[in-house]
C-alpha cells in the first residue's frame, strides 16, 4: 500500500518589512529607556536557536530534561484526555519534545495536523520538514509569526491542542503574559485544550546555575542579541565588551539575564541614526524567566478564563505541565 505523503505549508506573517519595523521599535524603546532593556524574542535568529539547542543539553539546564520526562510518562494520557486531532505549538523551535505528543496522538488514531509557530523561520522550516518526514499523511502548516501579535491569525481547523512548552511563558512580563493568555483563550473553541509547560520555583543555586553555565553557552546566547542588532540595524556593539549576568529576583520569582558593559562605551545604531552611551558597569536587561508555583499558575489561568483539567510534575518537582480548557 502506498504511504501517503505529508504536506508542508509555510505561512509567513513576518515579512522583512514587518520584522524590521518591529525590531526598530523594540530597539529604539529599549535602548532609550532607563534602565535599558531588550526583549528576548530577538535572541532567536538561526544562531540563537542553535545556541538555545545547546543550552538544552547542558548539565546545569534542567527544564528541557524535566519536561521531556513528564512528556514521556504522560503523552498517552494527554492525547486521550484532550481528544485532539491537531497540535498547534507556540514557540516550537526544533519541535524535538513535540514528537512525543505527536507519537501519542498518532497512536490514539486521532492525529491529522501539526501547526508549529515560531519567529525563527529557518529553525521552523527545518523542524516542519523533519516532522513531516516522520509522520506520513500529516498536514503540517508551519506558521512564522509572533505569538504576542498573531494569535488570532493561526489556523483554527480541527480539534486543537495548543501547546506552549519549555517554560517560554516565563519569558513574558506578567502584564504581557496576562494579555497573551486572554488572547489565546479568545481563539479557543469548545473541545480545544491548552497544554502549558512552566518551570517551578526551586533552590536559587540551581536556578542561577541553569542560566550561568560553566561552558559559557548561555553567555553566548545572551550576547547573540547584540549580533542580531549589529547585523539587522547596522550597529557597532562589541559583544565581547558585555559580560553575561544571571541573577534571581526572589521578590518577583524570576531569573533576570542582563548584559553588563565592562567599560564606558558609545554605540552607534546606524539603521536608527541612534547613539547609545553605556557607563562602565551599566546593566541592560535582556530576558526574564519567571518561575511559578502551581497555585499561582492556576490563578493566572483562571483570570484568563482557563480551568486546569490536569497537571503533572516530574518526580523532582522541578517543572509542571498543565492541561487546561477554556
Ligand atoms: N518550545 C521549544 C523551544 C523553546 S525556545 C522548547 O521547549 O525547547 C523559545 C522558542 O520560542 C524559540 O524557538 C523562539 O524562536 C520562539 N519565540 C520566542 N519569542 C517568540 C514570539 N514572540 N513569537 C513566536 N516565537 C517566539
Ligand atoms: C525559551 N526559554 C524558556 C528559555 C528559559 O529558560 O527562559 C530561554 C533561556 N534563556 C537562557 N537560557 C534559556
Amino acid at each position: 500500500m502506498p504511504v501517503s505523503q505529508s504536506t508542508v505549508r509555510v505561512i509567513n506573517h513576518l515579512d522583512r518589512d514587518y520584522l524590521r519595523e518591529a525590531l526598530e521599535h523594540d530597539v529604539t524603546s529599549g535602548l532609550t529607556s532607563s534602565p535599558k532593556w531588550l526583549p528576548p524574542k530577538w535572541f532567536y535568529d538561526a544562531t540563537g536557536s542553535e545556541l538555545f539547542s545547546r543550552i538544552t543539553r547542558l548539565p546545569e539546564y534542567y527544564p528541557t530534561r524535566r519536561e521531556l520526562a513528564i512528556l514521556r510518562a504522560r503523552s498517552t494520557d494527554l492525547a486521550a484526555d484532550s481528544g485532539a486531532d491537531t497540535l498547534v505549538e507556540l514557540g516550537s523551535g526544533t519541535s524535538e519534545k513535540t514528537v512525543l505528543l505527536l507519537d501519542a496522538l498518532a497512536a490514539a488514531g486521532t492525529l491529522r495536523g501539526y501547526t508549529p509557530v515560531d519567529v525563527d523561520a529557518v529553525t521552523l522550516g527545518a523542524a516542519a520538514r523533519r516532522v513531516a518526514a516522520r509522520f506520513p499523511g500529516l498536514d503540517v502548516r508551519a506558521v512564522c509569526a509572533d505569538f504576542e501579535r498573531h494569535l488570532a491569525l493561526l489556523p483554527r481547523n480541527g480539534r486543537r491542542m495548543v501547546a506552549f512548552l519549555g517554560g517560554t511563558i516565563g519569558n513574558l512580563e506578567p502584564a504581557v503574559r496576562a494579555v497573551f493568555l486572554k488572547e489565546l483563550r479568545a481563539t479557543l473553541r469548545p473541545g480545544d485544550t491548552f497544554l502549558l509547560g512552566a518551570d517551578l520555583v526551586k533552590d536559587i543555586g540551581r536556578l542561577v546555575a541553569a542560566y550561568d553555565d560553566a561552558a559559557g553557552v548561555t553567555a553566548a546566547f545572551n550576547r547573540n542579541v547584540l549580533r542580531v542588532i549589529n547585523r539587522e540595524l547596522a550597529a557597532d556593539f562589541v559583544p565581547e565588551a558585555f559580560e553575561h549576568v544571571a541573577l534571581y529576583d526572589e521578590r518577583q520569582d524570576w531569573i533576570e539575564m542582563r548584559l553588563r558593559a565592562s567599560r564606558a562605551m558609545r554605540v552607534w545604531v546606524g539603521g536608527l541614526g541612534l547613539t547609545v552611551d553605556f557607563t562602565e558597569g551599566e546593566e541592560m536587561r535582556t530576558e526574564i524567566s519567571a518561575k511559578f508555583r502551581l497555585e499561582g499558575l492556576r490563578a493566572e489561568l483562571a483570570v484568563a478564563g482557563f480551568q486546569v483539567r490536569r497537571h503533572y510534575t516530574d518526580p523532582e518537582g522541578d517543572f509542571a505541565l498543565v492541561l487546561a480548557e477554556a
